[in-house]
């Protein structure tokens, strides 16, 4: 039996990413995922971009017997751990589905991986731990803070939980990743984001507008204290970050214990530079209406990436107009996601 990753949401977002990234690097994955905020077309995409069946099955970790069947069916010797909920406002709405799918789930993961003696796993955790941070750019070392809401409490609990199993049992080895802002997509045009229901964070709603698909983007405050008054981010193409997840498991290997490393490219954008920077790579005007600060948004948050480049061997190599076009291709070649349902496009004002 080949030895194989098990990749939890691997029909997801970053995990289909970093799924196609394993396959390529020629090894054998099992994407487990319960669909609940991705599509079952991923998949497909995956098989046709990798020319190789993928192994996947649809289930929830929460679901003790099936990891159990799986740890025991498949020969897995780490886990890329991408599954969880990831809605900032509906996690402040339904609290207890964001502790029970990203805590209580992990959990249960953990307990399965133990009981079937697999003890690498590659943890998907956000800058959303640091709360406000006190400086920029942000280094591991700073210490966590405190997260506005319950998502990024559910992440600070699971970072915390994971910190306990490696003090406890050295047989663990885990890394935390803590990514910035992931946006892009693969270059093909066929793997992207494409959550379901409402997009919320900022690149799916600007690529929204600029499809029609909604009349003006909202910008959320122009009073921050910052170069020109909008919210400062450290964008990272996604596929930067899949590769960051095969440097870590590399490293696990090599050098057990817990690992904490931060994903982002060093480099912050507000939000009316990746308007302006859009509309240079399209040619095409997105409108926008600033409206109050959003509840939670911190003025400025961008990495100190130099721990993962000295200890990973790694670093962001693709820059904000590669991550801009790849992300409009993605949109604009998928307009309805991964449905196959045309979208009613509306007239766009071209520049
Ligand atoms: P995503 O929603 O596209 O992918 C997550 C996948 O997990 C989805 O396919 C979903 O169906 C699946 N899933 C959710 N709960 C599950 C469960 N109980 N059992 C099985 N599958 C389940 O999100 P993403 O953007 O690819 O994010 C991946 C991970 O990275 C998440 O844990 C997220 O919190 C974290 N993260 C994302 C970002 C970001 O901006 N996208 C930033 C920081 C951290
Ligand atoms: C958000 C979450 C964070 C989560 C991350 C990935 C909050 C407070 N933080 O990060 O916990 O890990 O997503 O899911 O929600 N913006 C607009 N208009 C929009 C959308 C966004 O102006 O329509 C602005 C925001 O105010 C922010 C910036 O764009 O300043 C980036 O927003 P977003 O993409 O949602 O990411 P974060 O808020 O950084």
């Amino acid at each position: 039996m080949r030895k194989t990753t098990l990749i939890t949401g691997g029909a997801g977002y970053i995990g289909s990413h970093t799924a196609l990234q394993l396959v390529e690097a020629g090894r054998c994955v099992l994407i487990l995922d319960n669909l609940s905020n991705s599509s079952r077309e991923s998949i497909t995409r995956l098989e046709q971009l990798s020319h190789s069946n993928i192994d996947f099955i649809e289930g929830d970790i929460r679901d003790a017997a099936l990891l159990d069947e799986i740890f025991s069916t498949f020969d897995i010797d780490a886990v890329l751990h991408f599954a969880g909920l990831k809605a900032v406002a509906q996690s402040v709405r339904r609290p207890m589905e964001y502790y029970a799918n990203n805590v209580v789930g992990t959990l249960n993961l953990c307990q399965a991986m133990a009981r079937a003696h697999v003890f690498n796993l590659v943890f998907s955790s956000s800058a959303t731990v640091y709360g406000e941070p006190a400086t920029t750019p942000i280094v591991e070392a700073l210490g966590t803070g405190k997260p506005a809401n319950p998502y990024g409490r559910s992440k600070l609990m699971i970072e915390e939980l994971l910190t306990d199993l490696t003090l406890a049992d050295s047989r663990w080895n885990i890394a935390v990743l803590r990514y910035f802002n992931p946006i892009g997509a693969h270059p093909s045009g066929q793997l992207g984001e494409a959550p379901n229901g409402q997009p919320n964070n900022l690149l799916p709603c600007l690529t929204q507008v600029a499809m029609g698909l909604s009349s003006a983007l909202t910008v959320y405050g122009n009073d921050y204290p910052t170069a020109d008054g909008t919210c400062v981010r450290d964008y990272i193409h996604v596929l930067d970050l899949a590769e960051g997840h095969l440097k870590a498991l590399q490293v696990l290997q090599a050098e057990p214990g817990l690992h904490i490393w931060n994903l982002g490219t060093g480099i912050g954008y507000s939000v009316l530079q990746i308007i302006s920077g859009f509309e240079d790579v399209t040619g095409i005007s997105i409108p926008y209406r600033f409206a109050e600060r959003r509840a939670g948004d911190v003025a400025e948050c961008w990495a100190d990436a130099g721990k993962a480049e000295r200890e990973l061997g790694w670093s962001a190599q693709r820059d904000l107009t590669q991550m801009l076009i790849d992300s409009w291709r993605w949109q604009s070649n998928n307009p309805r996601g991964y449905s196959a349902q045309p979208a009613p496009l509306l007239a766009v004002g071209m520049k």
